[in-house]
């Protein structure tokens, strides 16, 4: 049975970076799910027949990390179909041998709900936001705004909103360094290991 690490949170609360780091400590496989997201919302077209039609190529899209693409990746993912069109590749992704870490909104609620280990990534506003800024060369009021309003569509949603499992450990990385992060996180594998 291969080993599954659940990662959620809002946006740049830094649950990516310690996805990428626990995936290297473990040795197992890491998807950014929010890239299924942002490449089926940069499409256009009708987003159900772009959630099932995604291609690698689709994935690999250098304009997928702006913000833009984050607004129009929120705006799809609340509907249904899109979301259902998307699950069957998370399962497989998951089923990876030796382990597989996913990071995402809603992987320890709705798509890995026995996952081994669910963190759940937080960090202030304003720590989110001038972490964002920095990443994309852009204004730390602006991305405050901007990541707010995308928090609140994706956790007001009807269809697997964004919110801790109730297993999930809670790592708020506001005051931490991303090292610190990181050894707390591996720590928190090690328990369930
Ligand atoms: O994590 P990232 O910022 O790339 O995600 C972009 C958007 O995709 C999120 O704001 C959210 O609306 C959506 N998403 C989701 N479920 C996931 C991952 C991302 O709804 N598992």
């Amino acid at each position: 049975m291969p080993f599954i690490i659940a990662i959620d949170g809002p946006a740049a609360s830094g649950k990516g970076t310690i996805a990428r780091a626990l995936s290297q400590h473990f040795g197992f496989h890491h998807l950014d799910t929010g890239l299924l997201y942002r490449a089926t919302g940069a499409k256009g077209g009708d987003p159900v027949a772009a959630a099932r039609g995604l291609t690698p190529a689709d994935l690999a899209r250098p304009d997928l990390r702006s913000a833009e693409a984050g607004q129009a990746a929120s705006r799809i993912a609340a509907i249904p179909e899109v979301r259902a069109a998307l699950v069957a590749f998370q399962h497989r992704f998951a089923a990876q041998d030796p382990g597989a870490v996913l990071d995402g909104r809603d992987i320890g609620t709705v798509i890995c709900p026995d996952a081994e280990v669910k963190l759940y990534v937080v960090a202030s506003d304003e720590v989110r936001a001038a972490r964002r800024a920095a990443e994309l060369g852009a204004d730390p009021a602006q991305m405050l705004v901007e990541l707010r309003e995308r928090d609140q569509r994706d956790s007001q949603r009807a269809t697997a909103p964004l919110r801790p499992a109730d297993d999930a450990v809670v790592l708020d990385t506001s005051d931490l360094s991303i090292a610190d992060a990181i050894s707390r996180a591996i720590t928190a594998v090690d328990l369930a290991r």
